[in-house]
């Protein structure tokens, strides 16, 4: 999609100096937080009282914290926080018409059809509102703007995606079903994402959301903090601030080893609970019932580290309770429930969803003794521990995983392995990445934020349940060039897996080109990402990866055309290819078909030739075969609620 300014660069500078002139005038001045009337604010209650109050005591915590996405994840509008320039820049290809940005001052302003009226994309009336607080600084910004009534915010119909610098429509950075709209009313924020963007967040509607016109009613929206506090895993502060204040008190209360009875610290709560401080946000949960989601828009969210998540939660666990009516409630209430998050045995397949992971792995479930519980504190820190050598900002872009904890040390902390090493149990070199136990017990078989993720479901790799579940197989996720039958022979011969009943095609066509083609949409974008990964790509060779990956630039889901390209750019030779997955399907065809007819140009001088990756013995590809496989792709809907 075209980001163009809207004038001339002669203009541009003209109007940047007349705006810098005018910024004097305009600069927004400061408001107390209570008197900020427009947006929701931050506002000290029940104990909570901010990161604040923690820093000179903590100096280290905070630091590390201060470095972590956590703490960035919804903040207010400012020229410090905002990513994507604003200034007199207008985007094409929106929700309706082009999207028209403006600085005014320290203010970010937009032109937007309006999402939250009726009717069609195109024809809603055009509004002008100044965009107020964001989600997100890591992958991507989420802009929302002031809709006018009382705190009530609503979303920009363009998303900026922070790697790529360039915005994509809403509808595009999601999973989700060619031509159905991405749908967001007034209030989306302060009743959806609140709950777990922000530390005490309480919505403070007059009734639970969609029941009544948000127009029609009070909305005066709270938080505790913006981003992801202290608090939001410590509990609320102000009685270990005020024991701690006195050095009398401190010196009474002064506990050794013992936790601190006036603050949680999640790592010493037993095992079920302390994970679940992390689950209470990287979970999918729902209201018991409506009386719950009421008293929880106007108080707050009742849960606190420490207590019980299940007490106030519905923790949908569909792996482990197949039959449970509860579920079954829920799952008729809306359909897409369990589908649109897990796997058909009821594996989670979203990002976000960590927790619902752990507590089906066998290290979590089947342990009998708290130190062999598996926690997210086995591989995580919150907080960059002294001893670490990384920066703090690199500990934070390789996803707080504890120094150490990103190899084979994670799971030999309580696995022993026999005596000479890992190779006997992996079959693979023990420096070979088919010798890492992440890449065989924890594959990237989660779909989220335009990526597949590490499931954190720990299993092991099994063609059966490839084939019953559709979900790729570890094995087959690294060797994509490979078939299931080949697999299920490995597996059969090395750790006596029987082998399941497998289809013609199954036998001889690689599993990941056959996932890429007719898979699902979800399956098609973990295949997508799988062949652009790194060790999958030492391990299958790359020279045969273009015209499958060219092919799925033109699939029907954006979120699996963004994938394709980010891999294809990966192969040797299309790292410089300009190709814009949101544009129209022509233009899209336009940038794929020089990159099949290239590859089919080298037939004579390829030395890979390999049926099960439809490359005949002449070095051409077996077209119709491909075309055959094509037509049965597995059109059905699907939206996954990463
Ligand atoms: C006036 C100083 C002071 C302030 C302010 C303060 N703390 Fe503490 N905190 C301490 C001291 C001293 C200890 C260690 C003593 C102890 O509890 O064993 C401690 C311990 C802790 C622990 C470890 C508890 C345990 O059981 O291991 C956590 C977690 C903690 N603080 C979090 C916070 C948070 C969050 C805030 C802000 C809301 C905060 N602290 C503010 C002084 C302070
Ligand atoms: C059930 C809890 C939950 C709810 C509700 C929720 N999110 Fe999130 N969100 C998360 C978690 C957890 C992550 C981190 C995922 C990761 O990094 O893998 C996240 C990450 C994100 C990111 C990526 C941030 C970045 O910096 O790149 C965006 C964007 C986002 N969420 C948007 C939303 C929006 C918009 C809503 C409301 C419509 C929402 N989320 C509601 C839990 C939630
Ligand atoms: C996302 C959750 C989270 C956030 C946010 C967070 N912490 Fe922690 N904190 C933890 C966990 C978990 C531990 C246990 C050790 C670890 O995992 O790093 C901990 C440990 C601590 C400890 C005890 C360290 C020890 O040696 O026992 C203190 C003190 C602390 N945090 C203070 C803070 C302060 C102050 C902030 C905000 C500036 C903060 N924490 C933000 C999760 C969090
Ligand atoms: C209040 C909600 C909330 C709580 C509590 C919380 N998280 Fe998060 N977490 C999020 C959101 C939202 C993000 C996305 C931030 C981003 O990447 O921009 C996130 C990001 C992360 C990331 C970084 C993801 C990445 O892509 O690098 C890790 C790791 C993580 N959380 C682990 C934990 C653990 C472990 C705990 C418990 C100690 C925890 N979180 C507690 C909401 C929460
Ligand atoms: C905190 C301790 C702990 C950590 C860390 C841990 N596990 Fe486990 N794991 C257990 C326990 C306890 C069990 C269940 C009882 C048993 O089999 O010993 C288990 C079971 C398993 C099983 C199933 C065993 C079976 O017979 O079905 C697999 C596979 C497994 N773990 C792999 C891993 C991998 C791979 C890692 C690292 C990514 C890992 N574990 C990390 C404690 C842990
Ligand atoms: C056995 C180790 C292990 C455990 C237990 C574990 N994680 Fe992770 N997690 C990892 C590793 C390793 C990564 C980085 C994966 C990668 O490099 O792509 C990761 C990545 C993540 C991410 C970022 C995913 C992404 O790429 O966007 C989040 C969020 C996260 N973990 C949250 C959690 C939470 C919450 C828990 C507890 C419920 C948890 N993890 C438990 C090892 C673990
Ligand atoms: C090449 C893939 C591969 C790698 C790498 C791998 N495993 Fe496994 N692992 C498997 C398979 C396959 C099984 C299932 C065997 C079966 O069907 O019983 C398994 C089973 C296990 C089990 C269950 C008990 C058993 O021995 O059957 C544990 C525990 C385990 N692995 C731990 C680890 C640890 C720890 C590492 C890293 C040092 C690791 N694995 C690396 C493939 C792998
Ligand atoms: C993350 C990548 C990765 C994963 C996962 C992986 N392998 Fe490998 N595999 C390799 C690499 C690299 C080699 C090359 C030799 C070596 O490094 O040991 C290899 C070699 C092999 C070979 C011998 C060489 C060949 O191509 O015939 C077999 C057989 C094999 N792997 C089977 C498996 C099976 C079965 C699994 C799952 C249980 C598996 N691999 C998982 C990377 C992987």
């Amino acid at each position: 999609m075209a980001v163009r300014p809207v004038l001339p660069v002669a203009a541009i500078v003209l109007a940047a100096v007349a705006l810098g002139a005018a910024a004097v005038w305009t600069r927004t001045p400061f408001v107390p937080e209570e008197r900020v009337a427009h947006r929701p604010i931050q506002a000290a209650a029940d104990g909570y009282v901010s990161s604040t109050a923690c820093k000179a005591c903590h100096p280290a915590q905070y630091a590390t914290w201060y470095g972590s996405y956590h703490r960035t994840m919804t903040q207010v509008a400012t020229p410090e926080t905002v990513v994507a320039d604003f200034d007199g820049v207008v985007v094409d290809d929106v929700h309706g018409d082009p999207m028209r940005l403006e600085r005014r001052g320290g203010e970010f302003w937009a032109e937007f059809n309006d999402p939250g009226a009726e009717g069609p994309e195109s024809e809603r009336p055009r509004i002008t509102r100044r965009v107020v607080m964001i989600t997100g600084s890591h992958h991507q910004q989420i802009y929302w703007y002031a809709t006018g009534h009382e705190r009530a915010l609503n979303v920009l119909p363009g998303v900026y995606l922070i790697a790529d610098g360039r915005w994509a429509p809403r509808s595009a950075v999601v999973l989700h079903p060619p031509n159905q709209a991405v749908s967001t009313v007034n209030g989306h924020w302060n009743a959806v994402c609140i709950a777990c963007h922000t530390t005490f967040p309480r919505t403070r509607f007059d009734t639970p959301f969609l029941s009544e016109p948000i127009e029609q009613q009070a909305v005066d929206t709270m938080t505790g903090e913006f981003g992801i506090a202290c608090e939001a895993c410590h509990g609320p502060g102000a009685e270990h601030v005020q024991a701690h204040r006195n050095p009398l008190q401190r010196y009474a209360l002064y506990l050794g080893d013992r936790p601190d009875p006036t603050i949680v610290q999640p790592a010493r709560l037993d095992p079920n609970r302390s994970s679940q401080v992390c689950g209470q946000c990287h979970s999918v949960w729902e209201f018991y019932d409506a009386d719950g989601e009421r008293r929880a828009n106007s108080d707050g969210l009742p849960y606190r580290p420490g207590d019980e998540l299940r007490d106030t939660r519905f923790m949908p666990q569909p792996m482990a309770q197949r039959d449970s009516p509860a579920l079954a409630a829920f799952v008729e209430r809306d359909p897409a429930f369990v589908t649109g998050s897990f796997w058909s045995d009821g594996m989670i397949r979203v990002s976000g969803r960590e927790y619902n992971g752990l507590i089906d792995s066998p290290c979590y479930k089947d342990a009998t003794e708290a130190a062999r519980t598996l926690s997210c504190y086995s591989c995580h820190t919150m907080h960059k521990t002294p001893d670490d050598p990384r920066p703090i900002a690199e500990w934070a872009a390789t996803h707080q995983v504890s120094a150490g904890k990103d190899g084979n040390d994670a799971c030999l902390a309580c696995h022993d392995l026999p005596e000479d090493g890992v190779t006997e149990h992996t079959r693979h070199a023990a420096d070979s990445s088919g010798s890492a136990c992440y890449n065989c017990h924890m594959p990237y078989t989660s779909y989220g934020l335009l990526k597949a993720i590490r499931s954190h479901t720990i299993s092991s790799p099994s063609v059966a349940e490839s084939v019953q579940t559709g979900r790729p197989n570890a094995c087959n996720l690294c060797h994509v060039d490979r078939t299931l039958a080949w697999t299920g022979a490995a597996l059969q011969e090395w750790y006596g897996q029987p082998l399941p009943p497998l289809s013609a095609d199954e036998r001889s066509v690689s599993a990941a080109l056959l996932w890429a083609m007719k898979g699902d949409a979800g399956q098609r974008a973990l295949a997508a990402f799988a062949l652009g990964w790194a060790p999958a790509q030492e391990a299958s060779g790359t020279s045969w990866m273009a015209p499958y990956l060219a092919e799925l630039l033109n699939d029907p889901y954006e979120a699996v055309r963004y994938i394709a390209y980010r891999s294809l750019r990966t192969v040797p030779g299309h790292a410089g290819l300009q190709y814009d997955y949101v544009a129209g399907r022509e233009a899209r065809v336009a940038a794929a078909l020089p990159v099949l007819q290239a590859w089919q140009q080298r037939a004579s001088q390829r030395t890979r030739r390999d049926p099960a990756l439809l490359v005949a013995d002449d070095g051409q590809l077996m077209v119709d075969r491909m075309m055959g496989i094509l037509r049965q792709r597995d059109n059905r809907p699907l939206f996954l609620r990463e």
